[in-house]
């Protein structure tokens, strides 16, 4: 019997008839590896065609084991209904049934718990992506996970194999780096589905991109300050500043509407106000709500009442996460700076001109009792943080917190009685990539990491150095050697 290699099978697993719209998104090496698992399957079939019904059914077991619809597995190996269970990892539930006779009651609003978080790039995304992890994970919901990575193919349209299938086709929430592509995103997700993103002032957005991406490097700009030097004259290096992916026939410019980009709008319309215009005024429709880093209390806030959650839903570390130091970081630009970078960014100018006015439209709407709910949260958010930040530091809690006395938080006009205890302190303090691997855990589905796909700054590094791009990482082993410099 032919036994396939495991990459192999996995790329023969993707399902013939989706196959459209991914073969141009596939590096040579790939379409080439997959002509060799077919030839492989066909042998299969010639010499054993058991050998192929083996497999078919590993691949149904595969498909079967998505989140929700396994039954949630407690610690001791007792099954337990999805309700009651609440395993040593769950995250802190309401301890006290006690209502206020005020808005909360869910008479009058029923919790959505079906939500696409579109994660943009250097936005504060890592902080704001730890509250939905923290909501898929406590309410046992089915999370479209990446086949390996955190990335959902970003900055690529995501092809068959580059995630985990449900039989159904069908999630509940999407917690990824992914372009956004309401098409796409509408074949996998309900009519009912809340879209939610985050994005930040552009400016700010470019010396963040530019530290983080090394785009200095790409642009060959030597000055102390990268920033002030491209703001003289943006459209002096667009011949560098934009990355070309021909295998997916992708541009991406870090230094220009990346967070457009995000959101599905591509590079090459960045000079089209008009097509800019209409996209956007699409997403406002498409949109439950997209938070601002600049506001992000009030943001989650109005998450809150929006998605009918509780308030300890949408506490966070006060300890920012995946928060980076360098030199021109607090750079103010001149007038005339920001006035190119308003011509530069001009997409990215209006997405954000427009969902600060729809932010502030909406909070309007809420009347003036979100400024008490605001004042309240920010008390809240504090004490539970530092409580967090205290519990966790203890030596006894390294091993186990588990004893630990919880904080309780009095019912007030926003919220009943709640408990933020060890497992909300250490849900909130966890990193993004220590929650993946709660949820695939979870769910079963191991982190293939052939299949991680290759991060951008990895790209560009490759393009500085004169290397091809790549899709997924591991199709850039055994060159390392050429890469040896770190940047
Ligand atoms: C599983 O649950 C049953 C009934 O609730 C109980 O008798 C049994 O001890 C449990 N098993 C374990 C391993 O905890
Ligand atoms: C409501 O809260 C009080 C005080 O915290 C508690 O004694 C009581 O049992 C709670 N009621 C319910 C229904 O949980
Ligand atoms: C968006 O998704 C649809 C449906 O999968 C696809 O046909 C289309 O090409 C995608 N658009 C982009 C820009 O990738
Ligand atoms: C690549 O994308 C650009 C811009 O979206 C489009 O105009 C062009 O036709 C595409 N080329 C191919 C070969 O698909
Ligand atoms: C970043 O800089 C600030 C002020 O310059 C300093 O307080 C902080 O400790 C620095 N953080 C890191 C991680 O270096
Ligand atoms: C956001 O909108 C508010 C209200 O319209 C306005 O006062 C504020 O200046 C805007 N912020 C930015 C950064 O444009």
């Amino acid at each position: 019997m032919i036994v396939l290699e495991k990459s192999m099978y996995s790329t023969w697993s993707t399902r013939t008839t989706c196959r459209k719209h991914q073969d141009h998104c596939l590096r040579p090496q790939q379409a080439k590896m997959n002509t060799r698992a077919i030839f492989a399957v066909m042998l299969a079939i010639v010499v054993n065609g058991a050998a192929i019904y083996y497999y078919s059914q590993r691949e149904m077991t595969l498909q079967i084991e998505s989140p929700k619809l396994r039954p949630q597995i407690s610690q001791n190996g007792n099954q337990t209904s999805e309700e009651s269970s609440s395993g040593q990892h769950d995250q802190p539930h309401l301890k006290d049934d006690n209502r206020t006779e005020t808005v909360m009651s869910s008479k009058s609003c029923h919790p959505r718990s079906k939500f696409v978080f579109i994660k943009t790039h250097k936005t504060g995304s890592c902080t704001a992506v730890n509250i939905f992890q923290r909501y898929a994970i406590s309410h046992h919901l089915s999370v479209l996970m990446p086949t390996g990575g955190n990335l959902l193919s970003w900055p690529f349209p995501p092809a068959e194999e580059d995630y985990v299938h449900t039989p159904d086709e069908q999630y509940d929430v999407l917690l990824s780096h992914m372009v956004y592509n309401k098409t796409w995103l509408q074949t996998k997700f309900p009519a009912n589905t809340a879209y939610i993103s985050i994005i930040r002032n552009p400016s700010s957005h470019l010396r963040s991109a530019m530290n983080y991406y090394h785009l200095p490097k790409l642009l060959k700009i030597k000055s102390k300050n990268p920033v002030e030097t491209f703001l003289q004259d943006p459209w002096k290096y667009k011949d560098l500043s934009e990355a070309y992916f021909d295998f997916c026939n992708v541009t991406w410019d870090g230094t220009r509407n990346f967070l457009s980009f995000d959101l599905g709008y591509p590079t090459e319309g960045a000079e089209d106000k008009e097509r800019a215009r209409r996209y956007i005024s699409e997403l406002e429709a498409d949109f439950t709500l997209v938070l601002l880093l600049e506001h992000l209390d009030e943001s989650l806030v109005l998450l809150r009442r929006l998605m009918c959650w509780e308030m300890l839903d949408v506490l966070y570390d006060v300890a920012p996460k995946n928060s980076r130091n360098y030199s021109y970081k607090k750079y103010v630009p001149t007038a005339e700076e920001l006035a190119n970078l308003r011509r530069w960014k001009a997409v990215d100018y209006l997405l954000y001109d427009t969902f600060n006015a729809s932010l502030w439209r909406k909070i309007a709407a809420q009347g003036p009792d979100f400024y008490e709910e605001l004042h309240y949260f920010r008390e809240v958010k504090k004490r539970v943080s530092e409580f967090c930040h205290r519990m966790m530091e203890k030596r006894e809690c390294k091993k186990n917190c588990q004893h630990q006395q919880p904080l309780v938080i009095k019912a007030s006009k926003w919220s009943r009685q709640f408990e933020a205890d060890s497992m909300h302190c250490r849900g909130t303090i966890y990193g993004e990539s220590q929650h993946w691997k709660n949820i695939r855990e979870r769910a079963s589905v191991k982190d293939k990491t052939e299949w991680k796909v290759m991060k951008v700054a990895s790209n560009l590094r490759r393009i500085v150095h004169g290397l091809p791009t790549l899709k997924y990482k591991s199709q850039g082993r055994g060159i390392k050697g050429k890469m040896n410099s770190s940047w």
